[in-house]
């Protein structure tokens, strides 16, 4: 009976412990918008003045995992959880709510949908000790302003950070809150700030996975992209997308129609995965990718923010390579929450483009699948051409 009241005792102190300890909070393209923050863990789920309220079975039941790193900075391994959440409360004045932006908005369509007081969350948990130890938010970019005025590295995109000192051990139900305690001017991670993403990616191959973990679902996908010429083949299982520098080709094998579309061109669909919309998440080597078998650590740089292009605006973990700044592939969250969600890109295989020939050497081409006579038609006649030659070089 002694022996079980001293635990308990010694239980309580770690819990007050846990309840006292603090951490931070920061926008990554604010400055002055760091600040210590103070956990409560014994919280009630009420809404109070400078708080941000959690519900621990929202977390439980909407967290997807696609990606497992190691941070190259700790050596410590997390999985990275994303999620939709709704999330109580706010701090100052920063409304960290995900909104969707106005048809239209930087040739953004219909489709985004959300509900109020929704946060796009990254969890940050420890392999280890299955603890919280990190959750970025992703910024929609409201207010909206006129896409011209948008800056790499500047507001209103981006993404805000908490940073807890001890981890926070994952409950299944309950709620906890992240309170303001005081203003600081020691942000954490100031230097994430400077990092831009390569600017356009640079022409790069990739060939690997499309896959949806609430479906259990995985496919084949593609990306092959050559800026020089301002040329785009992605695929994602039987769904086909042919860019050029006026717009793209839609082929859905299935139906076996080909549809042609002026409503983004190669530039909207590459160009918009740029520091005006992502921030700099770290130096990750990913040991892990859901629907992947077999992985070999990778090096990348994590990008967090939002993605724009043809399929509309969606929040996104996007990832480079580290030696060679190539696209590698992207976490997608929904903006609606729901049971388990989001989707991947990830390619195992990729490489550097030779300039149209990785293009025109891809099976099924425009020609192929019926959406032209010729591939001239969609390629155009580029400077390096080498069709004039009437055989491909080696
Ligand atoms: C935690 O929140 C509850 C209300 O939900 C409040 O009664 C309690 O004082 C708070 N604890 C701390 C340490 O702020
Ligand atoms: C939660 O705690 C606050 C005081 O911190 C109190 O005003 C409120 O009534 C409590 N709510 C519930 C549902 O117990
Ligand atoms: C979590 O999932 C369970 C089982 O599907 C459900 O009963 C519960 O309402 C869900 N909770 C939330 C907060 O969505
Ligand atoms: C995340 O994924 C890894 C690897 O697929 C798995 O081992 C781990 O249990 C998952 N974590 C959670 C919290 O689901
Ligand atoms: C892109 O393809 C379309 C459809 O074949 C064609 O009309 C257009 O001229 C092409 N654009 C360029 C720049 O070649």
């Amino acid at each position: 009976m002694i022996n079980i009241l001293i635990v308990l005792t010694f239980s309580i102190l770690l819990l007050t412990k846990t309840v006292l300890c603090d951490g931070f909070f920061y926008m990554q393209r604010i400055p002055s918008s760091c600040m210590k923050t103070t956990l409560n863990l014994s919280t009630n789920g009420s809404v109070s003045n400078n708080c941000l309220t959690f519900d621990w079975s929202q977390i439980s039941n909407l967290t997807t995992n696609y990606t497992t790193y190691i941070d190259s900075d700790t050596n410590q391994m997390y999985y990275a959880q994303i999620g939709a959440l709704t999330v109580l409360g706010n701090i100052d004045n920063y409304n960290l709510n995900y909104e969707c932006p106005p048809i239209g908005y930087n040739g953004v369509g219909s489709g985004c949908q959300t509900l109020p007081n929704t946060q796009l969350v990254v969890l940050y948990v420890s392999a280890l000790d299955y603890k919280l130890y990190a959750i970025d938010i992703i910024l929609s970019g409201a207010p909206f302003p006129v896409p011209e005025n948008l800056i790499d590295n500047q507001p209103p995109f981006g993404k805000a950070h908490h940073q807890f000192t001890m981890g926070i051990p994952l409950q299944s139900t309950g709620y906890f809150q992240i309170c303001k305690n005081k203003d600081s001017n020691k942000c954490p991670n100031k230097n994430l700030d400077e990092h831009k993403l390569p600017y356009p990616l640079p022409s790069n191959y990739g060939y690997g996975i499309f896959g949806i973990q609430a479906l259990d679902f995985v496919t084949d996908s593609t990306w092959i992209m050559d800026d020089l010429n301002k040329l785009l083949i992605v695929t994602a299982g039987t769904d086909y997308y042919y860019f050029n520098a006026t717009g793209f080709f839609m082929y859905d094998s299935v139906t076996k129609t080909c549809t042609w579309s002026k409503s983004c061109d190669y530039i909207c669909e590459v160009y918009n995965y740029n520091s005006r919309f992502l921030d700099f998440g770290g130096e990750w080597i990913i040991t892990k990718k859901w629907g992947i078998k077999d992985m070999q650590p990778l090096a990348v740089e994590a990008w967090i923010g939002n993605a724009i292009d043809a399929a509309g605006i969606f929040p996104v973990i996007l990832y480079t390579d580290k030696k060679t700044g190539h696209y590698l592939g992207l976490d997608k969250l929904d903006s609606m929450p729901m049971p388990k969600m989001g989707a991947t890109y990830w390619y195992t295989d990729h490489g550097k483009t030779t300039a149209r020939t990785s293009i025109k050497t891809y099976h099924p081409n425009v020609v192929e699948v019926g959406c032209t006579k010729d591939i001239t038609e969609w390629m155009g006649v580029g400077d390096n051409d080498d069709i004039g030659l009437g055989f491909d070089c080696v």
